[in-house]
């Protein structure tokens, strides 16, 4: 899997292995609770604290069955360098993803379409997932607005959001259900 950008960089798609894990527990930390450098144009460090994934979740799912990590790497001569994930799950007929991460320094380029179009890819061909679905945090506007361009709605059902060492800085928070079917 791979695609050139503007930038005349390309990027490549290639699944996690367990060496990995410490790369991507930054990248996955950085992009959605940011700190002092981030650039993110949407995140969630204005709505929660605390950590999005720790190593141990991270080689869990590496040494989980029917699962994966698809990662994008932007490469540009001889270097290569980390720049987004995502997490896959077969479910029964469903694909599930999670931990959708682009790099704050790389987002906007194209990488975080390119993971969720692999995605689909990967779920039909070695799950044979009739849909993808996910979840998305209330209160992010613009991530909702993204995600239905790619052709993703909200199912109408949501669930509690209450992730371990987790703290809520705004009241009301709940996960928003989204799906898109992969069969039409
Ligand atoms: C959500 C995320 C994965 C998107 O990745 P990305 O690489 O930035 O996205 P892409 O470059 O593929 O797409 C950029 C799109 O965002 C739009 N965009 C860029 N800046 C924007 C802004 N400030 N407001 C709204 N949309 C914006 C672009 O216009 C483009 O959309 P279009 O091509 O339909 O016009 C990434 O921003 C991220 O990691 N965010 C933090 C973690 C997160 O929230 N993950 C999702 C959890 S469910």
């Amino acid at each position: 899997m791979s695609q050139t950008t503007e930038r005349k960089a390309k990027l490549e798609g290639r699944i996690a292995q367990l060496n990995d894990v410490e790369s991507l527990e930054r990248l996955v930390q950085y992009a959605f609770r940011g700190g002092k450098a981030n650039k993110s144009w949407t995140g969630e460090e204005h709505l929660v604290k605390g950590p999005r994934i720790t190593i141990d979740g991270l080689k869990a799912i590496l040494n989980g069955s029917d699962q994966a990590i698809l990662l994008a790497e932007m490469v540009e001569g001889a270097e290569r360098k980390l720049v987004g994930c995502i997490h896959l799950q077969k479910e029964g007929e469903h694909g599930h993803i999670g931990m959708l991460a682009v790099d704050p320094d790389t987002q906007s380029s194209g990488a975080g379409k390119f993971l969720m179009k692999w995605c689909e890819e990967y779920a039909k061909e070695h799950y044979q997932s009739k849909d993808i679905v996910g979840e998305v945090v209330s209160g992010r506007p613009e991530l909702m607005e993204w995600y239905h361009r790619m052709g993703y709605n909200p199912t109408g059902e949501t669930a509690p959001f209450n992730p371990e060492g987790v703290t809520h800085l705004v009241e009301g928070l709940h996960f928003v259900k989204i799906s898109k079917s992969l069969t039409t």
